[in-house]
């Protein structure tokens, strides 16, 4: 039980997930929960580096959290908390300002993205980021962090900002892995399925999020872009539209795509896009009901939060301790 690793990973609060989160996440935190010693935080520290509407943020931070145990993570093994929560993180984050430097976090290709989205609101927090992120991890001496390729150079710099320390001082933080899973399948937008399905997608139509109903389910995917020729067949290259729709259904039906094939040979495209919208429907019902079940029992949240936050606290405040002693703050 003691030496299971652990593993750390958060998500904000803010967009709406999709079914490539889904897939691409949630679904391999499934499996990960039970090898792992595992802490989930709801990231709505890093959410106000972005302006946020507050009753908004207040309001999605629980459903962030209803959402996770309604996709089956359980909270007797995985430590759910709220970042704000817990102190400790904006306390690394300080120390660990001190050993980042300025060019280093100008240069990370994220804050060149925001600073550019949101030229009205370059904020230090946003530049900060990177660094918010590194203590999140490194407090809870993580071996491994699944994340997204898009949070590698998050991850590169947790890395080089735990070694620096541990240079300078003598061994303090483990240095994190980072888990980019690639079990599961790639889900495209619908509408450019090239392009990863994203939950800030400029086209809502190509994306279809976790809380959708079946309604509009159906009509994103009747209106999905397909290819030329008839056929449904797997043919990343030539047939992009189709190929993302049969992955889509395997995944949601647990078919092969082959078997996916199958289901559809001499069908036009209108009944296969029907089809894969009704799995896709059919499989997201089940979690939204309990995930609304489950906002209704706001108690029952509220204490997995409490608890969370205890427990995340108390592994948080020892590598605290130990790093305000090796960095020579007076102790009382
Ligand atoms: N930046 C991450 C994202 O947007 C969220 C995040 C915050 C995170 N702190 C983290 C992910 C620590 C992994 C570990 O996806």
């Amino acid at each position: 039980m003691e030496d299971k690793k652990t593993l750390y990973s958060a998500i904000q609060p803010t967009n709406n997930l999709t079914i490539g989160n889904y897939v691409g996440a949630i679904s391999n935190w499934l499996s990960l929960q039970n090898d792992y010693d595992c802490y989930y935080a709801i990231a709505n520290m890093h959410a106000i580096t972005v302006r946020q509407d507050p009753a908004e943020l207040r309001r999605k931070t629980v459903a962030l959290l209803a959402l996770y145990l309604a996709c089956g993570l359980d909270p007797q093994k995985c430590c759910f908390y709220v970042q704000s929560h817990v102190s400790a993180h904006a306390e690394l984050c300080w120390v660990l300002n001190t050993f980042t430097y300025v060019g280093e976090m100008e240069r990370m290709t994220q804050f060149k993205d925001k600073s550019a989205r949101h030229a009205e609101n370059v904020n230090m927090g946003l530049m900060d980021y990177p660094v918010l992120m590194a203590a999140d991890i490194l407090l809870y001496q993580a071996h491994y962090v699944p994340v997204g390729e898009d949070q590698r150079q998050h991850l590169e710099i947790a890395r080089d900002i735990a070694q620096r320390f541990n240079n300078i001082y003598s061994p303090t933080f483990t240095v994190p892995e980072g888990l980019f899973l690639k079990v599961g399948a790639k889900i495209g937008d619908l509408q450019d399925p090239l392009k990863k399905m994203s939950k800030s997608a400029e086209n809502a139509n190509g994306s279809i999020f976790l809380t959708d109903d079946k309604d509009a389910i159906i009509r994103k995917f009747k209106r999905a872009v397909t290819d030329s020729g008839s056929e449904i067949l797997f043919d990343p290259e030539n047939k992009p539209g189709v190929s993302n729709l049969l992955t889509i259904y395997s995944v949601f039906t647990g078919k092969t795509v082959k078997e996916a094939e199958a289901d559809f040979e001499g069908k036009g495209y209108g009944d296969f896009k029907l089809a894969v919208g009704e799995a896709v429907a059919d499989k997201l019902a089940p979690i939204q009901l309990e995930q609304q079940r489950l906002l209704s029992d706001r108690g029952y949240l509220d204490n997995i939060l409490k608890e969370g936050a205890e427990k995340a606290a108390y592994t948080a405040g020892k590598t605290l301790r130990k790093v305000y002693k090796k960095i020579g703050f007076y102790q009382i």
